[in-house]
């Protein structure tokens, strides 16, 4: 079976900076992958380019059999591949359960239908109870949900999350945790952006980590956590997996 995902030496340059240089990785179907990296190492740039925000300098994408490379957004969604903002793209005087649909209508132009699986997946997403209310009024967390809940709505075979879990507090970020693997246990493929160590090794199958816009690694969370490049480039002392203990 081919991968769902195959990036093949994709760069992307603003002017005279590589924001991304020769990036190739895989996303096979079924997987979590963490796409890790720090602050301005091209994560964004990388979503920006697969998910038709922009063409990549060059490179290939293919994307279910498709070379979805300079496609434009709307299409590459229908192709079945959804993406959240890193700074999030809440309608603020439109109710939660509106924004949800503007998601299902990416695949019905029935509202009796658009509205059926919107409630659907806010009950999946435990965003029900705030269906009425107006999306300028949920806490950061719940519009980080909404937004999930919107790229869900689109029925994604791979669902791209930038960053859904800055901003939340440990309690929140659990629940994200156990609901990205929910999501994956109902067969949607995940690629997420996190700088969240304690939240993207755990759940991850297989991580890549970008450094100035290059790969500098991947591979499982256990390799990659004592990868020393990663080390110096990236995780520092601020992570450590919890079977090494400080001593
Ligand atoms: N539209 C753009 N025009 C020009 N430069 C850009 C643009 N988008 C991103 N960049 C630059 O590309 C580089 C990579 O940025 P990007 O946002 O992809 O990083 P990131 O890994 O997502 O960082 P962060 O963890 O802070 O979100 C940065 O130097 C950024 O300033
Ligand atoms: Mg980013």
């Amino acid at each position: 079976m081919p991968a769902l995902l195959e990036l093949d030496a994709v760069s992307k340059r603003f002017g005279g900076l590589d924001a991304n240089r020769d990036v190739s990785l895989v996303v096979e179907e079924g997987q979590i992958v963490g796409l890790i990296g720090p602050n301005g190492a091209g994560k964004t740039t990388l979503f920006n380019c697969v998910s038709g925000f922009f063409p990549p300098t060059s490179g290939s994408i293919r994307f279910a059999g498709n070379e979805i490379a300079g496609w434009a957004p709307e299409r590459v969604l229908r192709a079945g591949l959804a993406r959240t903002f890193q700074v999030v793209r809440t309608f603020p005087e439109m109710t939660v359960l509106d924004n949800v649909m503007i998601g299902a209508f990416a695949r019905t132009n029935r509202a009796g239908e658009a509205r059926a699986r919107a409630a659907e997946l806010l009950a999946f997403t435990g965003l029900a109870g705030r269906a009425h209310a107006r999306g300028a009024d949920l806490t950061i967390a719940d519009k980080k949900r909404l937004e999930l809940t919107r790229a869900l709505a689109t029925q994604p075979r791979l669902l791209m999350l930038d960053e859904v879990m800055a901003g939340l507090n440990p309690a929140e970020r659990a629940q994200a945790v156990t609901l990205i693997r929910a999501i994956r246990d109902r067969g949607t493929t995940v690629l997420l952006v996190e700088h969240v160590m304690e939240v993207v090794m755990p759940i991850s199958d297989h991580v890549v980590v970008l450094d100035s816009g290059r790969k500098i690694a991947e591979g499982p969370p256990r390799t990659i956590v004592r990868d020393p490049n990663v080390i110096a480039a990236y995780l520092g002392e601020k992570y450590r997996p919890r079977d090494e203990g400080t001593a």
